[in-house]
Parts: structure tokens; C-alpha cells; sequence
């Protein structure tokens, strides 16, 4: 269970500080997938940072089942998916995915046995041996997924996945994620601009305001799992899109 209790991040000193997040708070629930809506630098990236164990708050805590973990301790607990994709383009798709178990000591041979094992569910098989630059955008957000899915972490931080696809791909790997999520299980805080995303993925959304970044809104999701493809497009949940949508109009026009 992840609890951030009015958790501050300010960027630099003096005239030149950055306020990027002010007394945020949320909790995602063991099992639990939260989403995390808000505009464009409001300190969304700030925030999984910090979770993550990349960066260091300057206030409030951080709290993994009930302790207080440092940032480095974080660092172990958490699996954390890049708003960038840092596939090496030197490497092929297969020693891309293996990279994460290799930097944590896993043999590389047993690395990339176990990440070859998981291709075909991740719609890659196949492509174990093609370079990224081959694959397209959906697919190396998956091998980029499934490098995080590989370290075997109970916590996924997912920073805008799809952020960067055009909106067919996106509602399909949304689809995916929604079914694979169903077999992986496990918690997850998705970060996300997409107010479909959020409601078709997450049990619940908290919505930011604009910098400094503050939780403005909680919407509870209350839409039956497992997911399918089809869970966002009931009544009850466009009625969800269309309350998130307007929340976050509002916001983008304050900013
Ligand atoms: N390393 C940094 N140094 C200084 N300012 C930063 C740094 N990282 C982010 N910021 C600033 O903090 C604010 C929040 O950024 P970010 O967390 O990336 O927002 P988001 O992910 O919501 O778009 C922005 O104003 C951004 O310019
Ligand atoms: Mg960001």
C-alpha cells in the first residue's frame, strides 16, 4: 500500500526556485490501479520521481505498507516505466528487455531467457532479434512495459505509456493493458492525459491542478473487473469521461 501524505518538491533555490508540487496527498490500495490526470507541468513526472525513489521530497512522507522506506530503499520496491521508451537502439529488442534483470544481477543468459518467455504475451514474438527502430510505437511501448513487468515489482509507476501514440494504437493498447492488467494484477499509479485512459484503466483518479501541483479532485471508478476492452464504453463510465473531461478543460484553461 502506497500513502504520500502532503508530500512538497521544490526545484532549485531563490528567485530562480520552482514550486512543483504542494501538499499532495493520495493512496493507491494493495491490487489497487489509480490514475493521475492533470495539464502539462504540473508535476506529474515530479511525482512518480519522488515515489520512485529517483529524487528526494522536501516535505511530507512516503509511506510502502505502513513504513517510511528512503528514496533508495524505493528504488527496489518500485517498478517504474519511463515517459520515455530508453530502448537502446543498439540493442535488439530481446537485450532491451533483459537489461532490467541484468543491472539487478540476474545472469544474462537466465535474463534473457525469462524476458523471451514472456514475447509472445506481450504481442512481441518474433521480434526478439530486430532492433527497436523496427518495431512500431505500440510495440515498443510494450517492450518497454515489459521490461518493467520483468523486475517483478508489485507496484507499477507508469508515466503517460501511450502518451506519444496516435489515438488508434493507444485505445488498442489500452485494451491490452486493461486484459493483461486482469492476468498480471498487482498496484499501479498511471499517469495520464487521456481522460478515457484513465477511467477505462483505473479504479480510481485523482485530478491535479495546474503547477504547483495539488490533488483538486478524487473520482471514485466504479466499474466492474475484470476489464475488457469494452468497460469504458457503458453509460456509467461516459459519464465518468465526460466529468473528467470537463474537470480537466477547466484546469487547462486556468493554465
Ligand atoms: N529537474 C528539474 N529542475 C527544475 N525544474 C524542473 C525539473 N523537473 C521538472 N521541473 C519543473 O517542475 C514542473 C513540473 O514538471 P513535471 O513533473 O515534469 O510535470 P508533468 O510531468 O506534469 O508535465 C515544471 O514546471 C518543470 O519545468
Ligand atoms: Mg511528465
Amino acid at each position: 500500500m502506497l500513502e504520500i501524505e502532503g508530500v512538497g518538491k521544490r526545484y532549485g533555490t531563490g528567485e530562480l526556485a520552482v514550486e512543483a508540487l504542494v501538499d499532495v496527498s493520495l493512496t493507491v490500495a494493495d491490487g489497487e490501479f489509480a490514475a493521475l490526470v492533470g495539464p502539462s507541468g504540473c508535476g506529474k513526472t515530479t511525482l512518480l520521481n519522488l515515489v520512485a525513489g529517483l529524487d528526494e521530497h522536501d516535505s511530507g512522507r512516503i509511506m510502502v505498507d505502513g513504513e517510511t522506506p528512503s528514496a533508495e530503499e524505493r528504488l527496489e520496491r518500485f517498478g517504474y516505466m519511463p515517459q520515455e521508451d530508453m530502448l537502446f537502439p543498439w540493442r535488439t529488442v530481446l537485450e532491451n528487455v533483459s537489461l532490467g534483470l541484468e543491472v539487478l544481477g540476474v545472469d544474462r543468459g537466465e535474463a534473457r531467457a525469462r524476458a523471451a518467455e514472456m514475447f509472445p504475451q506481450f504481442g512481441l514474438g518474433g521480434f526478439e532479434h530486430r532492433r527497436p527502430h523496427e518495431l512500431s510505437g505500440g510495440m515498443r511501448q510494450r517492450a518497454s512495459f515489459l521490461r518493467t513487468y520483468l523486475l517483478g515489482r508489485p507496484f507499477l509507476l507508469l508515466d503517460e505509456p501511450f502518451g506519444a501514440l496516435d489515438a488508434i494504437t493507444r485505445g488498442q493498447l489500452q485494451s491490452w493493458l486493461a486484459e493483461t492488467w486482469n492476468r498480471i494484477g498487482g498496484s499501479a499509479l498511471l499517469v495520464t492525459h487521456d481522460p478515457h485512459e484513465a477511467v477505462a484503466l483505473s479504479d480510481r483518479v485523482y485530478v491535479m491542478s495546474p503547477r504547483p501541483g495539488r490533488i483538486m479532485r478524487v473520482l471514485e471508478v466504479d466499474l466492474p473487473r475484470p476489464r475488457t476492452a469494452r468497460a469504458a464504453e457503458t453509460e456509467a463510465a461516459h459519464q465518468l469521461i465526460d466529468y473528467l473531461r470537463h474537470e480537466t478543460e477547466v484546469e487547462e484553461v486556468i493554465a
